[in-house]
């Protein structure tokens, strides 16, 4: 495999120019002249209509689960993006609430593997969607600064679990048979490891738990789609966030029941 292409995010469908336009606003942010003692609050300067969107599209998956106990997982890191985004969300909207607990689940390597459901593109093969070396590292500490920032800052509110999700989630639940989860979003991006995860967390879901895939009726990755299928059944309320959903999203609602 290409070194960079682990790298590679999917890109779809972008127009001509959009890369390099892109690439302009990167470099524009990089060599900004606003104080860095400023920047940091100035990043909606710099940010694109679709990373904005997905904070929107966050914050209404997150109204849906204001009043069920449990813990928020997510499923497929990487940078983090995500997992930051909820922890926002979560000293907006119940700060006080210690018991929302966020677990992150990557290899921190990429994709471990692939299968034949997962289809054969430039970003369905083993190790894409890498991070740098040690990245988890980096990571942990940036969530550790906002945690001193929040609420409660004493009390731990992430835990990364690195490896493979569905060994993790395993030995995860083992030692913690309180867990109740009220939200779970995948990203994982590939059939093997969405299906193992959901179907391990099946007996955890408190009934009116968000689950969402971000790859959902995604051409390009489309295993995630096959397996919320072959987990919840053909007849769950898949449902879009209206207008803020990422164009390949969707959640459904847990009513306690797999649908044939
Ligand atoms: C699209 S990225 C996730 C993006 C992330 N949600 C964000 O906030 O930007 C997909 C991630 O799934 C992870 N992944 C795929 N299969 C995995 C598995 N079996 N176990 C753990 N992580 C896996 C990859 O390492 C990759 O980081």
């Amino acid at each position: 495999m290409d070194e960079n292409q682990k790298f590679i995010r999917s890109r779809y469908p972008s127009a001509s120019g959009y890369l390099d336009d892109l690439k302009r606003l990167h470099d524009l942010y990089r060599s900004s002249p606003i104080p860095s003692e400023e920047l940091i609050d100035q990043f909606a300067l710099y940010a694109t209509p679709p990373s904005l969107r997905r904070f929107i599209h966050f914050d209404r998956l997150y109204q849906k689960l204001l009043n069920l106990p449990g813990v928020i997982m997510v499923f497929g890191v990487r940078w983090g993006r995500d997992l930051s985004i909820l922890h926002g969300l979560q000293q907006i909207h119940e700060p006080m609430n210690h018991t929302r607990r966020m677990l992150g689940f990557d290899t921190f390597t990429g994709f471990p593997s692939v299968s034949s459901l997962d289809g054969n593109t430039s970003v369905t093969q083993a190790g894409a969607y890498g991070v740098t070396e040690a990245y988890e590292e980096h990571l942990a500490e940036v969530l550790r600064v906002k945690m001193r920032l929040g609420s409660y800052a004493h009390l731990e509110r992430f835990e990364l679990l690195k490896g493979d999700a569905a060994e993790r989630l395993t030995q995860y639940l083992e030692t913690h048979p309180e867990t109740v989860v009220a939200f779970a979003y995948f990203d994982l991006d590939l059939y093997e490891p969405t299906r193992a995860c959901a179907e391990i967390l099946i007996p955890y879901l408190t009934s009116g738990a968000v689950i969402a895939f971000d790859e959902f009726i995604h051409p390009v990755f489309p295993g995630e789609t096959v397996a919320a299928r072959q987990v919840f059944g053909n007849n769950a309320r898949f449902r879009r966030v209206p207008g803020v959903g990422p164009g390949h999203s969707s959640y459904l609602i847990f009513d306690g029941h797999q649908h044939d």
